[in-house]
């Protein structure tokens, strides 16, 4: 099977959380101890996926490129390009065509933080289909997103951006797998009363030739969004109490580059050796450390890699 490609949609105005986001797009922002952008890299790292086009504003992209690098001391392809204008979700298919090259792709919210049990992430990947695959969460509020309403028999029958009245709890998680033709549909979109072209829109398409799989995420997992500074907080809190207590780090993808196998246990050493002292470089010896005692290091894309984020 042809490997999925990934898309990390990292730009947007980041209006609801200006003025912090006037000068500084909001994936560089931190979520408690590492820049947002990590969190959902490292989703991306552990669904198996490895080579990544990066979207974020001109403004932003060479911070991105000056914290992320080009991905080979991870032993993954990481590349990048400009989103000129927030013009909706669905452009980032269109701007990464040439990159996905008819591949199917992971799209992935750049201000999204996913934990927890991965599985359900790595059964969509296997399940090989052209059509599309989205997760739903449910939410004590779900006007904000996307919203699914299912059958009695659990088949999607709706989908609704942004509902003042919600027909369902469902909420849809910023984070989509499609087939290799996407790029086509997202180019057949045209743009809604806000202006953008909707993601809800492009998922509709699917639902209504019956190519949408609607895949609903349990109690095992976490998705928070972090829009708003309300959401930032409650994420930044989360990942402390999760960290504090495990003594485990959340988003971490020079971990998850490792565990997956993408790189050697000397590459990651190679990698800390070049970070400055901190909590985070002390984590990833601790990392280091215990895999030297453990085993023998994994050899690049052979091992089934740990979960959470
Ligand atoms: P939103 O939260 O919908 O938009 P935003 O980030 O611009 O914030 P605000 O509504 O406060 O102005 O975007 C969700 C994610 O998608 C976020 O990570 C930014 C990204 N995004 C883009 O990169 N380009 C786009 O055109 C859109 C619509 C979103």
């Amino acid at each position: 099977m042809r490997p999925v490609k990934g898309i990390l949609l990292a730009g947007g105005r980041g209006t609801r959380l200006y003025p912090v986001t006037r000068v500084i797009g909001k994936q560089l922002l931190p979520i408690y101890n590492k820049p947002m952008i990590y969190y959902p890299l490292t989703i991306l790292l552990l669904a198996g996926v490895r080579e990544i086009l990066i979207i974020s504003t001109p403004d932003d992209l060479p911070a991105m490129r000056l914290l992320l690098g080009d991905g080979s001391a991870w032993g993954i392809r990481l590349e990048y390009a400009a989103q000129a204008e927030p013009k909706g979700i669905p452009e980032a298919l269109i701007i990464g065509a040439d990159f996905v090259a008819g591949d199917r792709v992971m799209l992935m919210l750049g201000d999204n933080l996913v934990y927890g049990q991965l599985e359900f992430l790595r059964e969509a990947m296997q399940r090989s289909t052209d059509g599309a695959t989205i997760f739903a969460y449910q939410v004590s509020d779900a006007s904000q997103y996307g919203v699914v309403e299912f059958d009695r028999h659990g088949a999607a029958i709706s989908l609704e951006e942004k509902p003042q009245r919600p027909r369902s709890s469902w909420a849809v998680v910023g984070l989509y797998l499609y087939g290799g033709d996407v790029a086509d549909r997202a180019r057949r979109l045209r743009p809604s009363a806000r202006g953008e072209i909707e993601i809800t829109d492009l998922n509709r398409m699917y639902l209504d030739e019956g190519r949408l799989q609607v895949q609903r995420l349990g109690r095992g997992v976490a998705w928070f969004d972090t829009g708003t500074s309300e959401n930032l907080l409650e994420a930044a809190n989360f990942v402390r109490a999760v960290e504090t207590r495990q003594g485990l780090i959340i988003g971490s993808p020079e971990e998850a580059a490792y565990r997956m196998g993408y790189c050697t246990l000397k590459d990651l050493e190679q990698t800390v050796a070049a970070m400055s002292t901190s909590a985070y470089r002390t984590y990833l010896e601790r990392v280091l450390h215990e895999a030297h005692w453990e085993s023998p290091a994994p050899t690049p894309g052979s091992a089934p890699g740990g979960d959470g984020a």
